[in-house]
């Protein structure tokens, strides 16, 4: 018996130049999986970075240099819908009818809206920011989604999503799928070489914690030669009294395929300095082939333009449908 493919959406911000390892770890690597057994649609949120100024140049520039690099990480655009958020006219739409089924006080329930805010005080904070989730959620209502690839900072999004998309139906009849969130599990969470208790994050203080996939070998060795590690001289995983050992494990583990006990037996006797060039190593070669594949695919401007139209051809067409659909229970009359 075939089962009809699971819906699976999933976003991503072009915020910066290159992806680092934790969202290929965390993230980009259970898009690859999903995009076998599912129907899957991934999108580079453009429209979301917006809640921070951003220069023209640059963000175009992520935004390619974002498809560039899920693709030559193994994005299959045979396999899933691959598409920038603001070439779906539907997203804007649907987000503004999420925005008014939205409480006032739902949303400033969102604690990544409250940290942020406060963070910047009220008159930096743009209401963009506000409204962020209800972006979110069209994006996830518009493809009848069932799950929802996220991190765990995401759930809450997910489960507003979850309230809105079942308020909807029950006044205006089933018109979305509610969703249910995937959380990835910190099955492989990569942590900040310098600060092995904090997360691999590009907003952390210094940029020696992060390994990006598109740095150079040379700069990417130096920062795993020059990781945090303890006094000990033992290779092994616990992440209480061995934190920066453990997270190198983990990055080998994530990137060899290696179990975390067969690399603990494999490098049992040995130093710090043999496991560091071991890790540096992996991490390169697996690094080098991306980095290449994405520089390639820069450079061939025609067919990353030629993917993308494709890919928001797919997207608008079940984005259209649902929007139509939801307009009309709404009882806003079609163009003639
Ligand atoms: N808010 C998500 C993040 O910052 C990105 C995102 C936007 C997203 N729209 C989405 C994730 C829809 C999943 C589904 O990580």
């Amino acid at each position: 018996m075939t089962e009809a493919k699971k819906r699976v959406l999933s976003g991503i911000q072009p915020t910066s130049d290159s992806f680092h390892l934790g969202n290929y770890v965390g993230a980009v690597k259970n898009w690859i999986t999903m995009q076998e057994e599912n129907d899957a649609f991934y999108c580079v949120v453009d429209l979301h970075s917006l809640t921070v100024e951003q220069d023209p140049t640059l963000l175009r520039k992520r935004t390619l240099t974002s498809v560039a690099q899920l693709l030559a990480l193994g994005l299959d655009p045979e396999k899933c819908t691959l598409f920038v958020q603001s070439q779906v006219p539907a997203h804007n739409q649907l987000a503004w009818i999420m925005e008014c089924v939205t409480g006032f006080g739902e949303a400033s329930r969102m604690t990544q809206f409250k940290d942020k805010s406060q963070k910047n005080g009220n008159d930096r904070t743009v209401v963009g920011l506000f409204t962020y989730p209800m972006l979110m959620a069209a994006d996830i209502l518009l493809y009848q989604t069932n799950f929802v690839p996220v991190g765990e900072d995401q759930r809450q999004h997910v489960e507003l999503t979850r309230d809105l998309a079942t308020r909807f139906n029950s006044k205006y009849g089933k018109s979305f799928v509610v969703p249910e969130p995937y959380i990835m599990k910190a099955t492989a969470k990569i942590y900040d070489l310098q600060d092995p208790t904090s997360k691999m994050s590009k907003s952390a203080d210094s940029a020696s914690g992060l390994i990006d996939l598109l740095d150079t070998p040379e700069v990417n060795t130096k920062k795993i030669k020059s990781a945090v590690t303890d006094t000990g001289r033992e290779i092994l995983f616990d992440e209480t009294n061995k934190a920066g050992i453990s997270n190198l494990l983990t990055i080998h583990s994530a990137l060899s395929g290696k179990s975390i006990s067969e690399l603990e037996n494999e490098f049992a006797g040995k130093g710090y300095g043999d496991f560091k060039g071991a890790v540096a190593e992996v991490v390169v070669e697996t690094l080098r082939p991306v980095r290449d594949k994405t520089n390639e695919l820069l450079s061939d401007g025609n067919h990353l333009a030629s993917v993308l139209k494709q890919g928001a051809e797919k997207a608008s067409e079940v984005a259209d449908a649902t929007v139509k659909h939801v307009y009309e229970v709404l009882g806003l009359i079609p163009r003639a």
